[in-house]
């Protein structure tokens, strides 16, 4: 399976602040937004990975990621010249999906929560159709919004809906097979003019081919698309580290803990970054023999 990362647009609802940089490279308190989605990708197995931004924009995510292989990755770039909604992904990036299925992930989204990698990998294996995943929202109207029935299968979708029929948003994760080309290729846009997800998923859900997954109580699907939604975030990272003394979104970590790279150059990731608690946690975690008793990355 191939992975994508959204990162385009212009970040209008975060101006002044991204005039001069691109929203994904945000700091989303220790460490910059794009971790998160990469992070996510990476958990669910996925080491081929494509990152979508605006032109101006790939210079800084190449000097931040370079081409991945010191975390065990392939990273490659492509430039979205506009924003012409989230489906345009797959037509922009399907020279990297080729023929294999694909995972998508918004650049500003971001999950965490108890068994989230092991949900991944096996919603990610054999996928065959759609993988979309829901979150209850006291705002649904924010979102694509997913209707279930008794049986918790998927009945409609709709995009930003004036009256939601129910509070379930579909989150910026997406998993598809490879005939999300295709279907991307016939779409038209929107009244908003763009190429909506939504009008993707309900092309799978006509086919009887869309599986959604709820994710509960206990799990944290966060935006950070506005200033409070982004001061948030961070400040949801931040408790969770400050008190349990462990790290989300580290990238070096996951790719150590998923067999991407060895303890020695995991340590040595930490090493370059020696002169913030960020690095500094690397270089712990890879030189404690009983590291393992951390538990999971995410
Ligand atoms: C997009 C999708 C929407 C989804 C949301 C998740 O919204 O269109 O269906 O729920 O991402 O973040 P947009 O960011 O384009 O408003």
């Amino acid at each position: 399976m191939k992975g994508v990362i959204l990162a385009g647009g212009h970040g209008s609802r975060l101006h002044p602040i991204t005039l001069g940089v691109s929203k994904q490279l945000l700091p989303v308190y220790d460490k910059p937004m794009v971790y998160y989605p990469l992070s996510v990708l990476m958990l669910a197995g996925i080491t081929d990975i494509q990152i979508i931004s605006a032109p101006g924009d790939v210079a800084g995510f190449r000097r931040l990621l370079g081409d991945g292989s010191s975390l065990g990755l392939t990273l490659t770039y492509a430039e979205q010249d506009k924003p012409r909604g989230v489906a345009d992904a797959f037509l922009v990036s399907a020279d990297h999906i080729g023929d294999d299925s694909v995972a998508l992930v918004l650049g500003d989204n971001i999950f965490h929560g108890p068994g989230f990698g092991e949900l991944l990998r096996s919603s990610a294996r054999d996928v065959d159709g759609c993988v979309l995943f829901g979150y209850p929202v006291r705002d649904p109207e924010r979102y694509g919004v997913g209707e279930t029935d008794a049986a918790g299968r998927l009945v409609s979708i709709e995009e930003k809906p004036a009256a939601p029929r129910s509070r379930l948003a579909v989150t910026g994760l997406y998993l598809y097979d490879n005939d999300v080309v295709r279907i991307a290729r016939d779409l038209r846009p929107s009244a908003r003019g763009e190429l909506e997800i939504t009008d993707v998923n309900l092309a799978y859900l006509r086919r009887g081919k869309a599986r959604f997954v709820e994710l509960g109580r206990g799990f944290v699907w966060l935006d950070t698309g506005t200033h409070n939604a982004l001061t948030e975030a961070s400040q949801y990272v931040q408790i969770l580290e400050h008190r349990q003394g462990v790290r989300i979104g580290c990238v070096e970590e996951i790719a150590w803990r998923m067999g991407y790279i060895d303890r020695e150059s995991c340590h040595r990731l930490g090493r370059a970054l020696a002169g913030s608690p960020y690095g500094r946690y690397i270089m712990e975690i890879t030189e404690d023999r009983a590291a393992g008793v951390r538990g999971a990355a995410s």
